[in-house]
């Protein structure tokens, strides 16, 4: 039993018939579980809105998903969801509501934090980013000196930058494609000077991106940008308004930097970072895509909200994914899972998948602040195909790590293709199926040595196979089929966590890095003594000085 009196996950009797049940199955192969049902392909297939998952390439019986569904009852998974969606305090960490969902909840709907309903707000910043938008699109915006915008940069870190620069490469087809869009993220100074060298300051709107206002990545860029644009325009002060907007909780901090709060796009505490690009964090995407699409993107994520809430449990995808990943981390011991997307446009998907799973469910307590006796979150990997192929796939095929992939790809091709480049596209998706197949499948040695393949090579040229992945396909990447992929992750880690019993919505883990950071830099700058630093960073650190002279 756990100090706030619910059992131990591990201890639970759905646990151990999960644990029993792996060591029965023992080394089924894919290729059995196939053989034996002739139906399965079709079978393990579900749908929410656009996208489709096949999750029959998975080292799983119907016994398994009975098990793992019985997990999560027993974990409380639909319990916890309906707390967080009636906007309960599921981040006890940090005492706060957890309430993505109300970011792109109807305008007729009821969500309360505090006995307020929160949902008149988050339309009321929608309306205001519409009017900007609108504005800056139109060429009515001007800056200091009357000239219309023609480049949006984004300064912000983590999911202040990585939801708004995923989504604009991934809509990039529906983009004003008039005007430019930068993510500036990185405190090395590079990021920012490469974004702005070739620039008009005249023509360039900076959106400062920060929840909390605080960050010093961003407020240190966010101040060098503020000297570039009023040294480049010869201005003083006043100029500030009309090329600085915000996107921020924190008023207060936002004033103190100079920016009207006239300028600012407010978003909540109960938004987490990265869970934001769906608030005013995506601010630049609207600007991009325009509003009517910002807001079907915003109906996607909330198709695959109110299917996580309502559909059951056996019909729920991200239900499903959810428990899938536990099968594999906690039962095949398996430590990472890869994402492939079968599309350029989702270049930085997994980039951004990578802050909302490991940010979110990379702990090691529980929510009484026990240690964990299980695996948690895995690390999240994985760039477009076919690049992959050429370069990592080699492991997944004959490595000897288990590692669980989802593929992600898409019937069309986004429109303004030349026909040449359309037709590229059954390539690309041949590309996905083929590996799903090779993946699940492999090669045995007798179909090797049937190519009459030399007895010494058979070895190197078989495939074990029973690698699993989930592929997901959609008619097309559009702005509602992002939201509900984003969605369908997002819920997948709540899942996780869940069952976990981890809090998947707080982050201490980045905490100490910052902390040591603002200590060791006046040592860089000014030889300053660092009170505590071990010896070998204190070695680096004199290196450090001699090497920039000092
Ligand atoms: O340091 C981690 C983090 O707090 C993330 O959770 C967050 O997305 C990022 O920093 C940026 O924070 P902010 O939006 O407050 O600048």
């Amino acid at each position: 039993m756990n100090a706030d009196g619910r059992s131990r996950l591990d201890q639970m009797p759905q646990w151990n018939a999960l644990a029993k049940h792996r060591d029965e199955l023992g080394e089924v192969h894919l290729r059995d579980l196939f053989a034996d049902d002739p139906g399965r392909g079709e079978r393990y297939g579900l749908q929410v809105g656009d996208l489709y998952l096949d999750y029959s390439k998975h080292l799983v019986t119907d016994e398994t998903l009975r098990l793992l569904h019985e997990l999560a009852a027993a974990a409380g998974v639909s319990e916890l969801r309906d707390a967080m969606f009636r906007g309960e305090k599921i981040n006890t960490t940090e005492g706060r509501a957890v309430l993505h969902t109300a970011l792109r909840a109807p305008e007729a709907a009821v969500i309360e934090v505090d006995g307020e309903n929160v949902v008149p707000a988050v339309h009321a910043v929608l309306t205001k980013m519409q009017v900007f938008s609108d504005r800056v699109r139109s060429g009515d915006w001007k800056g200091h000196t009357g000239k219309p915008i023609r480049t949006v940069v984004n300064i912000g870190i983590g999911g202040s930058d990585l939801g708004p620069a995923m989504a604009y490469e991934a809509l990039r087809a529906y983009t004003a494609r008039d005007l430019q869009f930068r993510f500036v993220s990185n405190v090395d100074g590079a990021d920012l000077h490469e974004a702005v060298r070739d620039l008009d300051p005249a023509e360039t709107l900076f959106i400062i991106a920060s929840k909390t206002f605080t960050t010093i990545e961003t407020i240190t860029n966010a101040t060098s940008a503020r000297e570039w644009l009023l040294s480049g325009l010869g201005a003083g002060q006043e100029a500030v308004a009309k090329h600085f907007v915000a996107l921020s909780t924190n008023a207060e901090k936002v004033s103190e930097f100079g920016i009207d709060v006239d300028n600012m796009f407010e978003f909540w505490d109960w938004v987490g970072g990265r869970y934001s690009y769906d608030s005013a964090i995506g601010l630049s995407l609207m600007i991009a895509i325009g509003p009517d699409r910002f807001r079907e993107m915003l109906a996607g994520f909330h198709l695959v909200d109110e299917h996580f809430r309502c559909a059951p449990p056996q019909e729920n995808v991200p239900l499903l994914m959810g428990l899938l990943g536990v099968w594999y981390g906690d039962f095949h011991d398996a430590q990472s899972h890869a994402v492939l997307p079968y599309s350029h446009y989702l270049s930085k998907f997994t980039a951004y998948l990578q802050q909302l799973d490991m940010e979110s469910n990379g702990k090691s307590v529980d929510r009484a602040g026990e240690p964990v006796g299980w695996q948690t979150g895995p690390v999240v990997w994985g760039t477009p195909g076919t690049n992959g192929q050429h370069a990592y796939y080699q492991l997944l095929h004959q490595g000897t790590k288990l590692i669980p992939a989802d593929l992600i790809g898409f019937a069309q091709p986004v429109d303004d293709l030349q026909p040449g480049l359309v037709a590229q596209h059954d390539l690309l998706m041949a590309n996905l199926f083929a590996q799903g197949q090779a993946l699940a499948f492999g090669k045995t040695p007798e179909e090797v040595a049937a190519e009459g393949v030399p007895e010494e090579l058979i070895p190197h040229k078989t495939f074990k196979g029973d690698r699993p992945t989930s592929t997901i396909l959609a008619r097309e990447l559009t702005p509602s089929v992002l939201g509900q992929l984003i969605a369908l992750y997002e819920h997948k880690v709540f899942v996780q966590g869940a069952i976990w019993n981890i809090d998947s919505f707080d982050q201490w883990g980045v905490e100490l890095g910052k902390v040591l950071a603002k200590r060791i830099e006046p040592a860089l700058s000014e030889g300053a003594e660092v009170p505590g630093l071990d010896t070998s960073t204190e070695a680096l650190v004199a290196r450090y000085r001699s090497l920039r002279g000092r």
